[in-house]
């Protein structure tokens, strides 16, 4: 396999998806044993599900905080870690809930479809809340419920966030985008973006998916056996 020069590229862009945390034990999304196989969306991650039953949506949440809690983060994450120390640019933009970046020790995250670990009032705003149990369902203020901080279907992107993404993309000159199927906008769109914008577009992925044309290079393996390989001086 080709190593990449860090020092070639000014900003270097990791965009990961569920794949990014497979190598882990998080289960992805689509594939054999995606999280939607087992789970209905409708029943579990859509405002419409929390309005007619906040619990059972909460308690799903809860489910997969205590399997992600008991995942570790690998190679590859520790490997996109270590060079957000080595190099003066790097940021990971993920479409990941689990955290597993910022627990390999990457600073400069932005977290896209928000986060396992926070909870927001309609009123008082974001919680932070770490742990398997939430440490409450209702804001002890209002006594409204809380609902997991998350981008659900049929939810809007944070704009704030969206616009940091949006930014880095365009100033990436090395965009490197791992575990994602590319199926859910508007971040399917983020590998044009960067192309546009005249970055290098790496791809990887086990395996091949409709917005795989858009990269320079396609890398058929695992983010845990490439990452850590894939730079060096
Ligand atoms: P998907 O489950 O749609 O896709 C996972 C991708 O990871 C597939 O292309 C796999 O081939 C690839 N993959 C599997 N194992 C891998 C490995 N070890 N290394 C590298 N790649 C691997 O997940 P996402 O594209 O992340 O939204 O899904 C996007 C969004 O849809 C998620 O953020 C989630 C979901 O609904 C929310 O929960 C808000």
């Amino acid at each position: 396999m080709k190593t990449i020069r860090p020092e070639d590229y000014r900003h270097i862009l990791f965009f990961t998806g569920a794949g990014m945390s497979a190598e882990s034990g998080v289960p992805t999304y689509r594939g054999a044993g995606g999280v939607w196989r087992s789970y209905r969306w409708e029943e579990y991650a859509c405002q419409d599900a929390f309005d007619a039953d906040p619990e059972k949506v909460l308690r799903f949440h809860e489910l997969r905080r205590k399997s992600v809690l008991a995942c570790q983060p690998h190679a590859g994450h520790e490997a996109v870690a270590r060079l957000e120390g080595e190099h003066p640019q790097v940021t990971v933009v993920t479409q990941n809930i689990d955290g597993m970046h910022q627990r390999a020790g990457s600073r400069r995250v932005l977290e896209l479809h928000g986060s396992l670990w926070r909870l927001r009032c309609p009123q008082h705003g974001i919680r932070e809340d770490i742990g398997e149990a939430y440490r409450r369902y209702r804001c002890e203020d209002c006594g409204n419920w809380l609902r997991p901080d998350i981008t659900w279907f049929g939810d809007m992107l944070d704009s704030f966030v969206m616009g940091q993404a949006a930014q880095a993309i365009r100033s990436c000159d090395l965009f490197v985008s791992i575990g994602t199927s590319g199926v859910v906008w508007p971040a399917a769109g983020f590998p044009q973006a960067a192309r546009d914008g005249g970055a290098r577009c790496i791809e990887i992925n086990p395996e091949a998916n409709e917005m795989s044309s858009l990269y320079h290079e396609s890398i058929r393996g695992t983010a845990g056996e490439v990452l850590p390989g894939l730079f060096s001086s």
